[in-house]
């Protein structure tokens, strides 16, 4: 098959981790017998440098013309909160997923088998394994609704941002949390804060009718805080957690942690129709910034569920997964999953070993 593929590479390590992952693309093309098209496409920071803004105008028909769109990272402290909100990268991210209607974040967390060593958590927890999806409500909540900012009389700047959700928008991320267990073990945690917010007890009591429609998904609620702590105590308990977009973003950072490293951890971004976005769910670390020292993996991983979830070839997303598998047993390892002290290989290399295993 010939896949369009929109390719925006963004900000920090973004060009570096997607130039790693296009190598993959184009190394189960060969094997596989597919052939790409790559549309480069500017949104985040770099967009603003070059045109002004960070989404600049046709952004969205750009990508909607393509299979899938595979994102790097955007955001830095160059366009930082202080400017205008159409320079800042974060808006433009924001927008490209409301515009797709990409409603539907997953964001498997696995302790993967070499990795063990680098999960931060009791060996015996470790043991147990953890192998997770996050399922992150993503076009709504707190993330797009009305914002505010004025002067008081006797309490200086008053902000407020306004935390909304439909009962439509809960049942259609509620289906997929449901029919996603249905394919894995058979369980569904269901996120929210509904001793304290209004919008968690239109979530819980969408969630709970859903639950009645799958009889044969064990289903459960849990208080977000709970939750937190839940997943530093013992993570192998959850199979498919479904939450709300803001606590989505919180506990999906800490169940990437106690797999080892953000930066194996990737997501898939889908809505109800082509194309669906794919990105790690870390974000562009200036920190190491164009040093060759960030970890591609997550990123390459979101190649895996473009070909999984976009393109249905679950052979090649096995193929790359296998690959990734392969070069961490034995014992390559960025510096963010090295040991501390031990040699660590760069972005390139790692890229460059999945590959050859491709
Ligand atoms: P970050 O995820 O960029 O970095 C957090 C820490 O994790 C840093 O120490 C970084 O070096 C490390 N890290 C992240 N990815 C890594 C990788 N692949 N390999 C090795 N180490 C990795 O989060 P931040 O520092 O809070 O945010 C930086 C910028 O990125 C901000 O502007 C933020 O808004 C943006 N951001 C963008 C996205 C996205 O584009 N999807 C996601 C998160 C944050
Ligand atoms: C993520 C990021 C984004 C989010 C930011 C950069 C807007 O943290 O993809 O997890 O909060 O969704
Ligand atoms: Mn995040």
């Amino acid at each position: 098959m010939n896949y369009k593929i929109a390719l925006i590479k963004g900000d920090g390590i973004g060009p570096e981790v997607v130039g790693e992952a296009v190598g993959v693309l184009e190394a189960v093309g060969k094997r596989f017998g597919h052939t790409f098209d790559f549309v480069d496409v500017l949104l985040g920071g770099c967009a603003t440098d070059a045109v002004g803004k960070s989404y600049p105008d046709g952004t969205a028909e750009v990508c909607r013309a393509c299979d899938a769109v595979l994102l790097g990272a955007v955001g830095g402290p160059k366009w930082g909160s202080d400017k205008p909100a159409e320079q800042r990268p974060e808006t433009a991210l924001l927008a490209i997923r409301k515009d797709l209607g990409l409603y539907a974040n997953l964001r498997p967390a696995t302790l993967r088998s070499a990795m063990a060593g680098a999960c931060p958590l009791k060996k015996e927890t470790a043991e147990k394994g953890i192998d997770l999806m996050m399922v992150r409500e993503l076009t709504g909540g707190v993330y797009f609704g009305k914002r505010d900012r004025y002067q008081t009389e006797d309490r200086g700047v008053e902000c407020t941002d306004l935390m909304a959700y439909s009962e439509k928008e809960i049942e259609r991320i509620g289906r997929r949390a449901f029919e996603l267990a249905r394919l894995r073990r058979g369980k569904v945690s269901s996120v929210d804060k509904a001793n304290v917010l209004e919008t968690s007890r239109l979530w819980r009591s969408v969630m709970h009718r859903l639950a009645g429609e799958y009889p044969d998904v064990a289903y459960e609620d849990v208080l977000v805080d709970n939750c937190a702590m839940q997943l530093v105590r013992d993570p192998g308990q959850f199979d498919v957690v479904v939450t709300e977009n803001m606590f989505g973003d919180i506990l999906s950072d800490e169940a990437s942690m106690v797999t080892g490293s953000i930066g194996l951890l990737p997501s898939a971004s889908i809505g109800d129709a082509a194309p669906g976005l794919y990105e790690p769910i870390h974000g562009s670390a200036p920190d190491i910034a164009g040093q060759d020292k960030a970890n591609p993996i997550a990123t390459i991983l979101s190649v895996a569920m473009m070909f999984r979830y976009s393109f249905q070839c679950a052979e090649e997303a096995a193929a790359i997964e296998h690959a990734v598998d392969a070069v961490l047993a034995e014992g390559w390892r960025t510096p963010d999953i090295a040991e501390p002290g031990a040699a660590a290989i760069g972005t390139r290399e790692m890229g460059r070993l999945i590959r050859e295993h491709i």
